[in-house]
């Protein structure tokens, strides 16, 4: 571990060096003189008295470079027939247009966007356009529904909201229209203005206020790139917390384009040249990072792809796409990969197409299960790299860095800590946890850039959320990631799950809370919990479990179908709440805390330990052959 080693003791040693060295990889309107502000611990900033456009660095620097006839963008959508290729100056064009017309729509820098769409290039092209008028985008995944977009609405408070009509999920067209009408009747929020993507599959009824993209950007003179400092909001995503409220994760734009070009350099091994392609969906960190951002920083060529692993047309779906654009790195999460192998369990299907481009395969969003890592290695014939990160982190914190130092994969672990992230692992009492021995995963502060700084318009709860345990352990306190893990002999990584009430389904990030609150709203309802148990496909699923008011007169399917669908019609189909059983009562400790923790691994199987602080432990025998059932 030369390479590594030398580089990450130095990122810690003298993170302003090494930072300032990493800051050379950007474009700067105004160099960078300081590099780290420890002024206003805990909210540490980087780069604080710089200046750039992120938009400038993801095109128009290619452009002035040369590179503008090269590919930047190739969108596939097999679910609508379509292949479209940009240059970096198409993009670039297209983008100042787009910029142009949301000015004229009254947006300014440091101004909301709120961005509703599916996977069509015009999602990018917004993007790209609020980063070039130096305004604040916030996507919200198109599997979201009306509660969680008008709880995004309100937080984030838009001057313009840009949707597309519809999405397309395999066969299925999902009316988007609609559950944005909904959302916006829901929030106290007034966008000006709503930009509707007319798609022919299913064009949206327009209100008042709304006006098409077409409409939009006729006519709209072209905008500049507006330099904004560093330290400035390029964007607000939102993510599921313990709680039904989700938390505004901010990026800055000056850490976020250094840490991203460097992550494109030496985790991913990708530049000028290659074919990147991240089979997530814009509406995620992965599809910020690295559908949009990282790949166009460094000036290689990013695949956006609308469709399923499986079913547009089959299980070879993806491999027909690495051989069509040459793709040099493909990166998902292994829940796709399981739904490959499920249908195409021999890798017939894959094997049709000549994947020789490839070079590695980077999974992340959910645990790498062993015989997921060894079936794609011996199908794709290349590296199976797990990697290991957060929202909140925007880049990977565990990874095996292919481009400084390719080490042996282990399945089970995402490899070791990537330089910047001062990795550690605590014991309940705030020691060190040993090599093998399993505790909280924190990161000593400062994070490294492109990390969040803050979350939008609420310090206090950045701070309650991520920085308020293990206090005193360490001088600068320490980051709680929220994950469970340890360390082996050899100093690799093993992130063995939440320790809280976030789950993962299938590779998508959800909040029980946010189930629990729409299930409690249900009349015949006293008190629910929702946990999350395993699946074969998906990782995880939700399984909601109630406590009927007393008197309620209802059979359990006729209220499972119905709380079923309210949480489908609120939250959105991705949540995949499936299951919801009628149970006696809920186990609580004395002071009336749900034992969510202890029903989870009882419904996986496990046998764990019951808390001492239980208030009635008949209770939970009770729930036993229930949360066993499958
Ligand atoms: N717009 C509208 N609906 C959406 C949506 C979107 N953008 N994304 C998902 N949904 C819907 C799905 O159609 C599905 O609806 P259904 O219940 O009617 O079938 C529901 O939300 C659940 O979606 P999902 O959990 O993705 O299940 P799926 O069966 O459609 O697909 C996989 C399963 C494994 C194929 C798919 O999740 C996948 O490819 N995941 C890996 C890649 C990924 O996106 N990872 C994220 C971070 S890296
Ligand atoms: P998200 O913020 O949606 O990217 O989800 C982040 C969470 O996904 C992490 O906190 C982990 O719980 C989980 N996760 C992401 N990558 C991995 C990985 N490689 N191994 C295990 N869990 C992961």
């Amino acid at each position: 571990m030369g390479a590594y080693r030398d580089t990450y003791e130095r990122s810690l040693s003298d993170p302003d060096w090494f930072w300032r060295d990493a800051a050379a990889g950007v474009d700067w309107e105004r160099m960078p003189m300081r590099v780290l502000d420890r002024d206003r611990p805990p909210f540490y900033r980087w780069f604080p008295d710089a200046e750039l456009n992120t938009c400038h660095n993801a095109l128009d620097r290619h452009v002035a470079a040369g590179r503008g006839e090269d590919t930047a963008l190739i969108y596939d959508s097999p679910v609508t027939g379509t292949l479209r290729t940009y240059t970096f100056r198409e993009l670039r064009d297209e983008v100042a247009v787009c910029a142009g017309a949301l000015r004229r729509l009254g947006v300014d820098q440091g101004d909301r966007v709120v961005i509703y769409m599916a996977m069509v290039p015009e999602a990018i092209i917004t993007m790209l356009a609020c980063a070039r008028l130096g305004a604040v985008h916030s996507v919200v995944f198109g599997g979201f529904g009306p509660k969680e977009l008008a709880a995004r609405i309100d937080d984030a408070r838009p001057k313009v909201v840009v949707a597309t009509s519809c999405g397309i999920e395999g066969s299925r067209v999902v009316a988007y229209k609609p559950l944005l009408d909904a959302a916006l009747a829901e929030a106290a929020h007034r966008p000006a203005h709503c930009v509707i993507l007319q798609r022919g599959q299913a064009p949206g009824e327009l209100g008042p206020g709304d006006l098409t993209w077409d409409d939009a950007l006729a006519g709209a003179p072209e905008a500049a790139c507006v330099p904004v400092a560093a330290t400035d909001p390029l964007y607000i995503l939102y993510t599921s917390g313990t709680t039904g409220r989700p938390k505004g994760i901010v990026r800055d734009n000056g850490g976020h384009a250094v840490a991203l070009a460097w992550s494109m350099a030496n985790v991913y091994a990708t530049g000028p040249g290659d074919v990147f392609w991240a089979a997530s969906d814009v509406g995620w960190v992965v599809g910020h990072s690295y559908i949009v951002y990282g790949p166009l920083l460094v000036g290689a060529t990013t695949v956006l792809y609308e469709g399923k692993p499986v079913g547009t047309p089959d299980a070879g779906a993806f491999f027909r796409v690495v051989e069509q654009h040459g793709v040099t790195a493909l990166f998902t999460a292994p829940t796709a990969i399981r739904a490959i192998r499920k249908e195409d369990p021999a890798g017939t299907l894959i094997r049709k197409y000549d994947t020789a481009t490839l070079r590695t395969l980077f999974l992340a969003g959910e645990r790498l299960d062993p015989q997921t890592y060894e079936w794609a290695g011996q199908i794709l014939g290349v590296p199976v790299v797990d990697h290991w990160w957060q929202t909140e982190t925007g880049w990977p914190v565990a990874a095996n860095l292919r481009g400084l130092e390719p080490m042996p994969t282990r399945p089970g672990s995402p490899s070791v800590p990537v330089p910047g992230f001062d990795v550690r692992i605590l014991q309940p009492d705030g020691t060190p946890a040993p090599p093998d021995v399993d505790g909280a995963i924190v990161i000593a502060l400062p994070l490294p850039p492109g990390c969040l700084p803050t979350l939008w318009q609420d310090d206090e709860r950045f701070v309650a959320s991520y920085l308020s345990a293990f206090t005193g352990t360490y001088p600068d306190g320490v980051y709680l990631t929220g994950d469970g893990g340890r360390f082996d002999a050899d100093g690799y990584l093993y992130v063995m799950g939440r320790t809280d009430d976030v789950i993962n389904v299938a590779g998508h990030r959800l909040s029980t809370g946010s189930m629990e609150e729409v299930l409690a709203a249900h009349p015949a309802v006293a008190e629910c919990a929702v946990i999350g148990v395993d699946d074969d496909l998906k990782g995880q699923v939700p399984r909601g479990l109630v406590v009927l008011k007393a008197g309620v007169d209802t059979t359990h399917d006729v209220l499972e179908r119905e709380l079923v669908a309210l949480v489908r019609q609120r939250i959105g189909a991705v949540a995949s709440l499936r299951r919801v059983q009628v149970v006696p009562a809920l186990p609580k400790t004395r002071s009336g805390k749900i034992l969510r923790k202890t029903m989870r691994g009882i419904a996986g199987g496990d046998d764990p330990a019951v808390p001492s602080t239980i208030e009635d432990a008949s209770v939970l025998d009770a729930l036993r052959p229930i949360l066993r059932s499958p």
